[in-house]
């Protein structure tokens, strides 16, 4: 499908004021399951450093990494848009943001997404004219966590608000399908969405943004050690899992024969 057929979907929502869902994804059972859910969009996010590889936050991950899971994320998804996030990095010029993206959709991603706004200009207009559909992300941008001294609220002043606003205007103007608003005051956020004919995709950001996007461990319990405060986990699949191997340890234990019927010793 081309990319003006792939992305225009997205603005219809928006028109019609039909929300937007959005998942992230590292493997493909996770991605088959929210693909079948019916999720509108899968991102295979960089969050991917944080809640599957073990590192403090997202400015490890590589770009051979990122592919690796995106490849796994693509066997699985049939119905939803697949973004890759391009890790920090690997779109420091315009030629090196095209070639980084021309490899996400080797590996089958249909979308990228950088973080940046109004500095990314270059990088966003180069990408999109090579025909590859782009999400852009402003707000708190995780690859810069460390000179920013944590996750912190954006858009709090006028100021902030103000750049925020051109941030998502340059997005749009340089071919954005869509744009995800990071832990932006909800006031802000909903001046932003009524700025832009691009959908807004928020996270931490109230709940006047087009759509909605969540790191699925989050979402599930299946990181347990740090919840961001803005997420209400509908499930609790840490316990689960803990509970499982308590079960299986205390059954293997106890078993002095194996039982010939049932048992997931036998092979
Ligand atoms: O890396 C990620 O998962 C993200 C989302 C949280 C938006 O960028």
């Amino acid at each position: 499908m081309v990319m003006q057929e792939l992305t225009e979907k997205f603005r219809e929502m928006k028109r019609r004021g039909e929300k937007i869902t959005a998942l992230t994804a590292y493997d493909y059972p996770t991605a088959r399951l929210l693909d079948e859910s019916e999720i509108n969009i899968i991102l295979v996010g960089d969050s991917l450093g944080m809640v599957v590889l073990g590192y403090q936050d997202t400015t490890r991950v590589t770009l051979e990494e990122m592919l690796h899971h995106t490849r796994a994320v693509a066997r699985g998804v049939k119905q939803a848009l697949l973004v890759a996030d391009m890790p920090v990095h690997t779109y420091d010029t315009a030629e090196q943001a095209v070639e980084t993206a021309k490899k996400f959709v080797a590996v089958g991603a249909q979308a990228v997404k950088l973080e940046g706004g109004a500095s990314q200009v270059a990088q966003i207009e180069a990408i999109t004219r090579a025909g590859i559909p782009f999400m852009a992300h402003i707000g708190m941008l995780p690859q810069h966590v460390r000179e920013e001294g944590g996750y912190k609220v954006k858009g709090r002043t006028q100021s902030e608000a103000e750049a925020l606003l051109s941030d998502a205007r340059a997005v749009e103007k340089a071919g954005a399908f869509s744009v995800v608003l990071e832990i932006v005051v909800a006031d802000t956020a909903k001046q932003i969405t009524r700025a832009v004919d691009i959908p807004t995709i928020g996270i931490g950001s109230g709940e006047h943004c087009d759509g909605q996007i969540l790191v699925t461990h989050d979402l599930i319990g299946l990181f347990p050690w740090f919840t961001p405060k803005f997420v209400s986990p509908q499930a609790r699949v840490a316990d689960e899992i803990r509970s499982a191997a308590r079960a299986f340890i205390e059954r293997t234990r106890g078993s002095k024969t194996p039982s010939p019927h049932g048992s997931d010793i036998q092979m």
